[in-house]
């Protein structure tokens, strides 16, 4: 069983990247499950309903979010009717929605789970062990694809390592930058700790940089933009997981600027 994921899809270049090298991706890996991290899709901050419904539209099964998640209040409208649609699990006050989702893919139960982490994070919520595992408990067996939302690379490596050969594989994101982890631990789960983003290249974290500069180190930018022009990046992880023992036998980060493979420069 092949899974290919998405990290955080910022603004619309963001999702523009990610419908333009869908088709080639959909073509060279044969994915048997598409996930995209969409907290980031709607001008940077949260997402509405149209533009979930592009994701959807372009070929992703299913679409996670994160600290982001509801930046803008209309997704208590809709949230329910998208039941591809995944929150962090561990939110508190809030019954909108799903923290997990279960789907059929080829006769295999795959569910995907979203996960807030706490270090340096200013949402309160639920430890993120003791909610993942009551999703374990919920879920009697099948593939398991945590989409752990965090800053900290210890927390989610933390993490990874406690629910290693329980869970198919955990994908950090949130960072917007990827890392040079990826790989299997030594009981099965396949584990990064940021999968990175898709969305301008030439940017802070998929941020038009004079704009950043502005507000962070002056405040005189009423807000961060987000550039339509210029080179578009897509960080992707392909993941394979064994449809018997739900264990993953390989991780493999992608990293594509304009649609071609980063060169190292
Ligand atoms: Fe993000
Ligand atoms: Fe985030």
């Amino acid at each position: 069983m092949r899974i290919l994921f998405f990290g955080d899809i910022v603004g619309n270049p963001g999702i523009l990247a990610v419908s333009d090298v869908l088709p080639s991706l959909l073509k060279r890996f044969e994915p048997d499950f598409v996930i995209a991290n969409g907290e980031n899709a709607t001008r940077g901050f949260g997402i509405n309903y149209r533009d979930a419904l592009r994701l959807r539209e372009c070929g992703i099964d299913a679409v996670t979010l994160g600290n982001h998640w509801r930046n803008r209040s209309s997704i208590d409208d809709f949230i329910e009717e998208l039941d591809w649609l995944i929150r962090p699990c561990n939110v508190r006050n809030y019954d909108f929605g799903q923290g997990y989702a279960t789907f059929d893919v080829d006769g295999v139960a795959l569910t995907v789970v979203n996960v807030l982490g706490t270090a340096f994070m200013k949402e309160e919520v639920n430890s993120p062990i003791v909610s993942v595992q009551d999703v374990l408990n919920d879920v009697s067996e099948g593939i398991v694809i945590v989409d752990y939302h965090g800053e900290s690379t210890s927390e989610k490596a933390t993490f990874a390592y406690y629910f290693d050969g329980q869970v198919s594989a955990v994908l950090g994101t949130h960072t917007h930058v990827q890392t040079n982890d990826a790989r299997v631990l030594p009981q099965g789960t396949a584990f990064i700790s940021d999968v990175g983003m898709c969305g301008p290249y030439e940017s802070v974290i998929g941020f038009e940089p004079q704009s950043v500069i502005r507000r962070l180190f002056y405040g005189d930018a009423p807000r961060m933009e987000i550039s339509e022009e210029g080179k578009r990046c897509v960080n992707a992880i392909v993941l394979d997981v064994d449809p018997e023992t739900y264990l993953a036998t390989s991780i493999q980060t992608l990293y594509l600027i304009d649609g071609k493979e980063r060169q190292d420069a």
